[in-house]
C-alpha cells in the first residue's frame, strides 16, 4: 500500500486501517519468538494463565515474550484474531494480580482502549493479551480469560493457530 493510499483510507475508515506501517515485519509480533524456550533462569517470567473452566495453567515464559502468543504455543485458548494488529478483541484477558503488577503494565494506547471497549464482559482490569510483553517485574502475573469473546460468541468455534 503506498502512502497515498494509505492516507486517504485512514482518513475514510482510520479504525479500519493498521497504524502500524504494514511492511513492520518483526519476528517477535508474529509469534516465533515465543516458541523459543528460555535461555537462562533469569530470562524466566512465570505466569498463570486461569481458562474459562477456572483451570490454572502454569507457564514459564521469558523476557520480551507477547503474552498471547505465549498462550499460543501452549495451547491456552485466548484466539487473537488478528494476530496482535489491534484490530480485534478477542485476546481480551483479566489481569488478577492488578494489585501488584497492573502499574508495571505500559498503558493501554488509544487503539487498544477503542478494541477493549468492544470487548465483551469488559471489567477495570480487562487488558488485551497481544498487548502486554513480559518482563521480569511481571514474575507471577495471573491473567484471567474472559468467558467469552465477541468471535465465540458468533460461532462457538475453537480457534487453530498456525
Ligand atoms: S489479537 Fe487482535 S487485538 Fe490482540
Amino acid at each position: 500500500m503506498n502512502r497515498i493510499t494509505r492516507t486517504v483510507l485512514t482518513r475514510l475508515a482510520p479504525k479500519i486501517v493498521p497504524r502500524r506501517p504494514l511492511s513492520v515485519s518483526v519476528p517477535k509480533l508474529h509469534g516465533d519468538f515465543e516458541w523459543e524456550d528460555p535461555k537462562s533462569p533469569e530470562d524466566i517470567v512465570n505466569v498463570v494463565y486461569q481458562d474459562r473452566d477456572g483451570i490454572e495453567h502454569k507457564i514459564a515464559g521469558k523476557v520480551g515474550d507477547n503474552l498471547m502468543f505465549l498462550a499460543h504455543r501452549h495451547d491456552i485458548d485466548i484466539e487473537g484474531a488478528c494476530e496482535a494488529a489491534l484490530a480485534c478483541c478477542t485476546c481480551h484477558v483479566y489481569v488478577e494480580t492488578e494489585d501488584k503488577h497492573w502499574d508495571l503494565l505500559e498503558e493501554p494506547t488509544e487503539d487498544e482502549e477503542d478494541m477493549l471497549d468492544m470487548a465483551p464482559y469488559l471489567q477495570e482490569n480487562s487488558r488485551l493479551g497481544c498487548q502486554i510483553t513480559l518482563s521480569k517485574d511481571l514474575e507471577g502475573l495471573i491473567v484471567r480469560l474472559p468467558s467469552a469473546t465477541r468471535n465465540f460468541w458468533v460461532d462457538g468455534a475453537k480457534p487453530e493457530h498456525h
